[in-house]
């Protein structure tokens, strides 16, 4: 059995304060017998603010991003050394935003995934077409180049510590949700693709989360599919009674 894991991504979302807050209360609300893997990722300005927030409880801290060398003349960039002296334990690579605005690749997703698990963080790696993409017929395509490249080379005991992420593009922020059919034949998709990638094992460990306009209200029916381990939540995320209506959806899943 996997464990679920429900993530927050606040995006570029929150100041220290504002942070400190919301960790808090979702804190407050949790059931201290929460049975799936809490973290929540805030912006790198409010993690030290967040990872005390939660201290001594069993929410983990992620970051959205890093760069993959561990340190040098890079400016604005953020090693995972400088995450893990932070006590983040995840670290979101290749969000569809990311790719979209800041010209990432599979090729450097693999090389920041690989920097990632050699210090210890726990990848959660995203994936996901576009609308048009959809339209084409080109899932498969576009979930098979992301996935070989954003994953080569990892080894099967690496892979047990990656989580990915299934981010229809067209469902992030736009209120579209994925039908509960439609992510399921993905992520059974993806877990396939790991399989042949590396191995059988590796696919039935890894976690696979669905991401795009999960909500309170959607949650559970998702979460009830057999492939379906878990959500990255964006916008619900920023809402502490949201996010712990999800995690809850989670527990009982
Ligand atoms: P959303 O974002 O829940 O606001 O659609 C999800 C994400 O981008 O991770």
């Amino acid at each position: 059995m996997r464990k679920k894991i429900i993530a927050g991504n606040w995006k570029m979302n929150k100041t220290v304060s504002e942070a400190e807050a919301l960790s808090a209360a979702i804190k407050r609300e949790l059931d201290t017998e929460a049975k799936v893997d809490v973290v929540l990722c805030p912006p790198f300005t409010a993690i030290s603010a967040v990872s005390q927030a939660v201290s001594g409880t069993q929410i983990a801290v992620g970051a959205q991003n890093m760069h993959f060398e561990p340190s040098g003349a890079y400016t604005g960039e953020i090693s995972a050394q400088m995450l893990r002296e932070q006590y983040c334990r995840y670290v979101i690579l290749g969000h569809s935003e990311r790719r979209q605005y800041f010209g990432e690749t599979d090729a450097g997703v693999n090389k920041k995934t690989v920097a990632a698990l050699a210090a210890g963080l726990k990848p959660i790696v995203c994936v996901g077409e576009t609308l048009e993409e959809r339209e084409a017929g080109k899932i498969e395509e576009v979930i098979t180049t992301q996935i070989n490249g954003s994953l080569a080379g990892i080894s099967e005991a690496d892979l047990k510590n990656v989580v990915v992420a299934y981010e229809p593009v067209w469902a992030i922020g736009t209120g579209k949700t994925a039908s509960p059919e439609q992510a399921q034949d993905v992520h059974a998709m993806i877990r396939g693709l790991i399989a042949s990638l590396c191995s059988q094992s590796a696919a039935d460990a890894v976690r696979i989360q669905y991401g795009g306009s999960m909500k309170p209200d959607n949650a559970a029916e998702l979460l009830s599919k057999p492939d379906i381990d878990g959500g990255l939540i964006g916008g619900a995320a920023l809402d502490a009674l949201s996010f712990i209506a999800i995690v809850k959806a989670a527990n009982e899943a």
